[in-house]
Protein backbone atom coordinates (compact mmCIF):
# COMPACT_ATOMS: atom_id res chain seq x y z
CA UNK A 1 0.00 0.00 0.00
CA UNK A 2 1.75 3.28 -1.08
CA UNK A 3 1.44 6.85 0.35
CA UNK A 4 3.31 9.39 -1.53
CA UNK A 5 6.72 8.46 -0.16
CA UNK A 6 5.19 6.46 2.49
CA UNK A 7 4.07 2.55 2.72
CA UNK A 8 1.83 0.53 4.72
CA UNK A 9 3.32 -2.58 5.94
CA UNK A 10 2.46 -5.83 7.27
CA UNK A 11 4.55 -7.07 9.49
CA UNK A 12 5.21 -10.65 8.70
CA UNK A 13 5.71 -13.25 11.91
CA UNK A 14 8.56 -15.24 9.19
CA UNK A 15 10.02 -12.43 7.97
CA UNK A 16 14.15 -11.74 8.88
CA UNK A 17 13.27 -7.97 10.20
CA UNK A 18 10.48 -9.18 12.41
CA UNK A 19 13.03 -8.31 15.36
CA UNK A 20 14.04 -5.22 14.36
CA UNK A 21 10.32 -3.99 13.35
CA UNK A 22 9.21 -4.66 17.00
CA UNK A 23 12.56 -3.25 18.52
CA UNK A 24 11.97 0.21 16.91
CA UNK A 25 8.26 0.55 17.76
CA UNK A 26 8.71 -0.41 21.37
CA UNK A 27 10.96 2.67 21.53
CA UNK A 28 8.22 5.08 19.75
CA UNK A 29 5.60 2.92 22.14
CA UNK A 30 7.84 4.03 25.15
CA UNK A 31 7.96 7.57 24.21
CA UNK A 32 3.99 7.68 23.55
CA UNK A 33 2.34 5.68 26.08
CA UNK A 34 2.63 5.80 29.76
CA UNK A 35 3.50 2.16 31.49
CA UNK A 36 0.63 1.50 32.37
CA UNK A 37 -1.16 1.92 28.53
CA UNK A 38 2.25 0.60 26.93
CA UNK A 39 2.45 -2.89 25.41
CA UNK A 40 5.82 -2.19 25.16
CA UNK A 41 6.65 -5.18 27.51
CA UNK A 42 4.03 -7.36 25.53
CA UNK A 43 4.76 -6.65 21.81
CA UNK A 44 6.08 -10.24 20.92
CA UNK A 45 3.69 -11.94 22.84
CA UNK A 46 0.63 -10.36 21.48
CA UNK A 47 2.06 -10.94 18.09
CA UNK A 48 2.54 -14.13 18.31
CA UNK A 49 -0.89 -15.20 19.28
CA UNK A 50 -2.70 -16.11 16.41
CA UNK A 51 -5.64 -14.24 15.06
CA UNK A 52 -3.70 -10.81 15.43
CA UNK A 53 -1.79 -8.51 13.33
CA UNK A 54 0.47 -5.49 13.32
CA UNK A 55 0.90 -2.93 10.22
CA UNK A 56 3.50 0.06 10.15
CA UNK A 57 3.96 2.89 8.12
CA UNK A 58 7.83 3.89 6.88
CA UNK A 59 9.32 6.47 5.14
CA UNK A 60 11.65 6.53 2.06
CA UNK A 61 14.25 5.86 4.31
CA UNK A 62 13.14 2.83 5.70
CA UNK A 63 12.21 5.07 9.61
CA UNK A 64 8.94 4.06 11.18
CA UNK A 65 6.96 6.89 11.59
CA UNK A 66 3.39 4.70 13.30
CA UNK A 67 2.04 1.38 13.63
CA UNK A 68 -1.02 0.05 14.39
CA UNK A 69 -2.32 -3.63 16.15
CA UNK A 70 -5.74 -5.52 15.22
CA UNK A 71 -6.81 -8.65 16.10
CA UNK A 72 -10.22 -10.73 15.92
CA UNK A 73 -10.49 -13.04 18.20
CA UNK A 74 -14.23 -14.61 16.85
CA UNK A 75 -15.21 -14.21 13.44
CA UNK A 76 -17.54 -11.84 14.34
CA UNK A 77 -15.55 -9.08 16.25
CA UNK A 78 -12.29 -7.59 15.91
CA UNK A 79 -10.46 -4.67 18.18
CA UNK A 80 -7.76 -2.17 17.13
CA UNK A 81 -5.58 -2.67 20.05
CA UNK A 82 -2.53 0.31 19.65
CA UNK A 83 -2.40 3.26 17.10
CA UNK A 84 0.11 5.61 17.15
CA UNK A 85 2.15 8.06 15.31
CA UNK A 86 5.47 9.47 16.07
CA UNK A 87 5.01 13.21 17.45
CA UNK A 88 7.18 14.78 14.26
CA UNK A 89 5.11 13.38 11.79
CA UNK A 90 1.25 13.81 13.01
CA UNK A 91 -1.17 15.90 11.26
CA UNK A 92 -0.67 14.61 7.76
CA UNK A 93 -2.64 11.95 7.46
CA UNK A 94 -0.68 9.28 8.64
CA UNK A 95 -3.22 7.85 11.60
CA UNK A 96 -6.21 8.15 9.07
CA UNK A 97 -4.40 5.78 6.54
CA UNK A 98 -2.61 3.59 9.43
CA UNK A 99 -6.52 3.36 10.81
CA UNK A 100 -8.32 2.54 7.25
CA UNK A 101 -5.69 -0.30 6.52
CA UNK A 102 -6.37 -1.75 9.99
CA UNK A 103 -10.01 -1.58 9.38
CA UNK A 104 -9.79 -2.79 5.76
CA UNK A 105 -7.70 -5.62 7.18
CA UNK A 106 -10.33 -6.95 9.60
CA UNK A 107 -13.02 -6.64 6.96
CA UNK A 108 -11.19 -9.01 5.00
CA UNK A 109 -12.11 -11.65 8.14
CA UNK A 110 -16.25 -10.77 7.51
CA UNK A 111 -16.28 -8.93 11.01
CA UNK A 112 -19.68 -7.42 11.77
CA UNK A 113 -18.15 -5.20 14.68
CA UNK A 114 -14.65 -3.95 15.19
CA UNK A 115 -14.27 -2.01 18.74
CA UNK A 116 -11.57 -0.30 20.53
CA UNK A 117 -10.78 1.26 24.20
CA UNK A 118 -9.65 5.01 24.02
CA UNK A 119 -8.76 7.08 26.81
CA UNK A 120 -11.52 10.38 26.32
CA UNK A 121 -8.72 12.67 27.03
CA UNK A 122 -6.61 11.21 23.94
CA UNK A 123 -8.76 14.46 21.58
CA UNK A 124 -6.61 13.09 18.48
CA UNK A 125 -7.50 9.64 18.26
CA UNK A 126 -11.27 10.64 19.43
CA UNK A 127 -11.46 13.24 16.47
CA UNK A 128 -9.97 10.14 14.03
CA UNK A 129 -11.87 7.32 15.41
CA UNK A 130 -15.13 9.61 14.98
CA UNK A 131 -14.16 10.63 11.47
CA UNK A 132 -13.91 6.93 10.64
CA UNK A 133 -17.53 6.53 11.99
CA UNK A 134 -16.74 4.67 15.61
CA UNK A 135 -19.22 5.17 17.41
CA UNK A 136 -19.39 6.16 21.75
CA UNK A 137 -20.76 2.18 23.59
CA UNK A 138 -20.10 3.13 26.74
CA UNK A 139 -18.04 4.20 29.48
CA UNK A 140 -15.45 2.03 31.44
CA UNK A 141 -14.20 3.60 34.76
CA UNK A 142 -10.71 2.96 35.42
CA UNK A 143 -9.98 1.31 32.74
CA UNK A 144 -6.04 1.99 32.08
CA UNK A 145 -5.24 2.78 36.00
CA UNK A 146 -7.14 4.10 38.89
CA UNK A 147 -7.61 7.43 37.63
CA UNK A 148 -8.06 6.71 33.73
CA UNK A 149 -11.05 5.44 32.07
CA UNK A 150 -11.69 4.70 28.55
CA UNK A 151 -14.53 4.72 26.08
CA UNK A 152 -15.51 1.35 24.51
CA UNK A 153 -16.33 2.84 20.72
CA UNK A 154 -17.31 0.38 17.86
CA UNK A 155 -17.63 0.20 14.46
CA UNK A 156 -20.62 -2.25 12.80
CA UNK A 157 -20.52 -3.20 9.30
CA UNK A 158 -23.54 -4.15 7.54
CA UNK A 159 -23.96 -8.33 6.94
CA UNK A 160 -22.92 -9.01 3.21
C1 LIG B 1 -4.19 9.65 17.24
C2 LIG B 1 -3.03 9.73 16.27
C3 LIG B 1 -2.62 8.31 15.85
C4 LIG B 1 -3.48 10.52 15.02
O1 LIG B 1 -2.44 10.46 14.05
P1 LIG B 1 -2.24 11.60 12.93
O2 LIG B 1 -1.39 11.00 11.87
O3 LIG B 1 -1.74 12.85 13.55
O4 LIG B 1 -3.74 11.83 12.43
P2 LIG B 1 -4.19 12.28 10.98
O5 LIG B 1 -3.30 13.37 10.48
O6 LIG B 1 -4.35 11.08 10.11
O7 LIG B 1 -5.63 12.91 11.29
C5 LIG B 1 -6.83 12.29 10.86
C6 LIG B 1 -7.99 12.86 11.65
O8 LIG B 1 -7.81 12.64 13.05
C7 LIG B 1 -8.33 13.76 13.80
N1 LIG B 1 -7.22 14.43 14.48
C8 LIG B 1 -5.89 14.20 14.34
N2 LIG B 1 -5.18 14.96 15.17
C9 LIG B 1 -6.07 15.71 15.85
C10 LIG B 1 -5.95 16.68 16.87
N3 LIG B 1 -4.75 17.05 17.36
N4 LIG B 1 -7.08 17.22 17.39
C11 LIG B 1 -8.30 16.85 16.93
N5 LIG B 1 -8.49 15.92 15.95
C12 LIG B 1 -7.38 15.37 15.43
C13 LIG B 1 -8.95 14.69 12.77
O9 LIG B 1 -10.30 14.28 12.60
C14 LIG B 1 -8.15 14.36 11.52
O10 LIG B 1 -8.87 14.62 10.34
P3 LIG B 1 -8.67 16.05 9.60
O11 LIG B 1 -7.21 16.13 9.25
O12 LIG B 1 -9.57 15.94 8.42
O13 LIG B 1 -9.06 17.10 10.60
C15 LIG B 1 -1.80 10.48 16.89
O14 LIG B 1 -2.25 11.74 17.36
C16 LIG B 1 -1.13 9.74 18.04
O15 LIG B 1 -0.28 8.89 17.83
N6 LIG B 1 -1.53 10.07 19.29
C17 LIG B 1 -0.93 9.46 20.49
C18 LIG B 1 -1.29 8.00 20.63
C19 LIG B 1 -2.79 7.78 20.73
O16 LIG B 1 -3.53 8.55 21.32
N7 LIG B 1 -3.22 6.63 20.15
C20 LIG B 1 -4.60 6.23 20.18
C21 LIG B 1 -4.97 5.56 21.44
S1 LIG B 1 -4.45 3.88 21.48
Amino acid sequence: MERGDLAVVELQRNSTNFAKVIEEIVKIEKKIFPKHESLSRSFDEELRKRNSGLLYMIDLHGEIVGYVMYSWPTSLSASITKLAVKESHRRQGHGEALLKAAIQKCRTRNVHRISLHVDPLRGAAMGLYQKLGFQVDSLIKSYYSPDRDAFRMYLDFDPK
